[in-house]
């Protein structure tokens, strides 16, 4: 994973760099580094830890106009000083920032640079190394950093500065996601658009086996075989005020609290002219030519997956698989004739996902993206793209890219159905209106749920999440927040599972948070609570009005059975905050974990 970034132009580039990374400790922060030149020379700062770490390392008095940085997610090697970027070849010459996993690293050691010490455990000090042992027999930087990356297999994004030639910094890309931002007088290159708008919004693509001579006031993107690439640059179009936190104490209050105007932008956005879906006609096409969906996912995105499983059979009546993307790609089940592949991402990045994306399309299958980032890898390598509308969402805990992937599936899935000619007596911009309201009064009771986190969750080693059919997909989400924020030991299970084995962790106090929005498994989940009850559970019950008893925990606002999901998973995201809060837990950037995981 990692995030990079570089600058070359005319102004210190220390804040410029350090503001970058902080955009990007999304993709990693378990250590971090710049190396900026001037005419001295390079001055690299690394530290274990995170940007604020690294913040205080820099020394202030070092004024030079370029310089790359990086924030890490650690594959290869510990985090730690050593093994953070910039790594640097041997002579000092060279510096050099990558993120992504080099394949072939030790075959490359051991070809190349078995004279060469190398001074840390990462994969990525030898495409370093490599630029400088090509180089000595080149004798042209641009040559040897285009043998070199020709030489490596796997995925980069790398940026290069050469401590001999202060007019250039070099990248390439493979897989791993890169931009080359255009200022007046400055260029700079980033992982994503967020970590540079503070001096741009206009940036260029690369794809895949491109490298980029960025200079001041020029840039030149070429093929790996030197044939040059003309490509036009694009505005950004996400306002800056997105990326702060405002008055939030964190960016997943703040993304918890935008979820009503989400789905509200997802109507608005979809709403075509006569009650129509506004949908491209090519993507209809494909939902009617397919005789069977797979839906390929990780964690949330995966959640959401199942909630639209339940949406396209029950509406638009096509059979949906949804799998894990990481088990797909090395177990590909059985496949139907005529398949269409959906992959559900919040970043588009995910590789996971990407795997299958690339094993489907070489089999000739076509795929739709549904990403919250539409120039994203996936969505550029699918056929098909649906946008989610969500905005940016920073925090490492997905809360409304999950509610607007549902939406986004129940929009589609009703689309599909009435291009099939099926009656349908749900419309889904008036019942996502309903559900909208609806999560705005239950974010109004923040209080409530603070409460609950503190009642059940401030001492808990661990908690039980249960539900049937549509719930209990919510309870594996509400599992999956509550976990990964607050390192308590979660499990979301089918209600009438538990009894065949899990039961037996049930103790005296220990909490079981169940889901009850659902009228045809009211009363067989109720019974599943009585179980647990009696083996002395602490049972929270959150319930939809309508369906609700006298004892519930809480009551959310009624709305359509197929968007329960949408609502009933705010108070589990609310309850994982607050718990998260008062274990004194990094709400934000939760430890070992990463927002983007572009690696397999
Ligand atoms: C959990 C979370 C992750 C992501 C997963 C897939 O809160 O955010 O489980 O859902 O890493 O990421 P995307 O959706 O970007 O493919």
């Amino acid at each position: 994973m990692c995030g990079i970034v570089g600058y070359i132009g005319q102004n210190d580039t220390k804040e410029i760099l350090l503001k970058g990374l902080e955009k990007l400790e999304y993709r990693g922060y378990d250590s971090a580094g710049i190396a900026v030149q001037n005419e001295d020379g390079v001055h690299t700062f690394k530290v274990k830890g995170r940007i604020a770490a690294l913040r205080q390392a820099v020394d202030e008095n070092v004024y030079a106009p370029m310089g790359i940085g990086h924030t890490r997610w650690a594959t290869h090697g510990a985090p730690s000083e050593e093994n953070a970027h910039p790594h640097q070849s041997a002579s000092g010459r060279f510096s050099l920032v990558h993120n992504g996993v080099i394949e072939n690293y030790n075959e490359l050691r051991e070809e190349y640079l078995q004279d060469v010490p190398l001074k840390s455990d990462t994969d990525t000090e030898i495409i370093v190394q490599l630029i400088e042992k090509l180089h000595e027999k080149h004798k042209d930087v641009t040559e040897a950093f285009r043998q070199t990356v020709r030489l490596l297999k796997g995925s980069y994004a790398v940026a290069v500065m050469d401590r001999d030639n202060p007019d250039v910094i070099l990248v390439a890309k493979n897989k791993s996601p890169l931009l080359v931002g255009l200022g007046d007088g400055f260029n700079v290159v980033a992982s994503d658009s967020m970590a540079m708008l503070q001096v741009t919004n206009r940036f260029v693509e690369l794809l895949d086996q491109e490298i980029v001579i960025v200079k001041r006031n020029a840039i030149r993107i070429q093929k790996l075989d030197g044939t040059p690439v003309e490509r036009e640059h694009f505005i950004a179009e996400i306002d800056a005020d997105d990326i702060e936190k405002g008055t939030y104490p964190h960016f997943m209050l703040k993304e918890i609290d935008e979820q009503p105007f989400v789905i509200r932008k997802i109507i608005q956005e979809y709403q075509g002219d006569n009650d129509d879906i506004k949908l491209e006609s090519d993507i209809r096409q494909a939902m009617l030519d397919a005789d069977r969906v797979y839906i390929i996912a990780c964690g949330t995105s995966y959640h959401a997956g199942l909630v639209g499983k339940q949406m396209i059979e029950k509406l638009a009546k096509i059979p949906v698989e949804v799998h894990v993307a990481s088990e797909f790609s090395y177990n590909m089940p059985l496949l139907s004739e005529k398949p269409l592949f959906i992959f559900i991402s919040q970043s588009g990045e995910t590789a996971d996902s990407r795997a299958v994306l690339v094993q489907v399309k070489e089999m000739g299958y076509p795929a739709l993206t549904i990403t919250n980032v539409p120039g994203s890898t996936l969505s550029r390598e699918a056929d098909y793209t649906l946008h989610l509308h969500a905005g940016p969402e920073i925090a490492v805990a997905s809360t409304k890219a999950y509610t607007a992937q549902m939406a986004v599936l129940a929009i589609l899935a009703v689309d599909t159905a009435r291009a099939k000619g099926y009656e349908l007596d749900f419309d889904p911009m008036k019942e996502l209106a309903i559900v909208a309201n609806a999560i705005e009064a239950l974010c109004d009771q923040k209080d409530v749920m603070e409460g609950i986190a503190k009642d059940y969750l401030s001492t808990t080693r661990n908690c039980f999440f249960i539900g049937r059919g549509i719930d209990y997909y919510v309870g594996l989400e509400g599992a999956l927040k509550l976990k990964e924020i607050s390192y308590i030991q979660t499990e979301g299970f089918p209600g009438g599972e538990l009894k065949h084995g899990t039961i037996a962790l049930i103790e005296e106090g220990t909490p079981v948070i169940a889901l009850a929005t659902q009228e045809n498994v009211n009363y067989p989940i109720r019974s599943n609570v009585q179980e647990v009850v009696s083996r002395g559970a602490n049972a929270c019950i959150i319930s939809m009005k309508g369906l609700d008893q006298t004892d519930d925990t809480l009551v959310v606002p009624e709305v359509h059975d197929l968007l329960t999901p949408l609502v009933s998973v705010i108070p589990l995201q609310l309850i994982a905050y607050y718990a998260a809060l008062h274990r004194d837990c990094d709400v934000d950037k939760p430890r070992n974990l990463a927002k983007s995981v572009t690696v397999e």
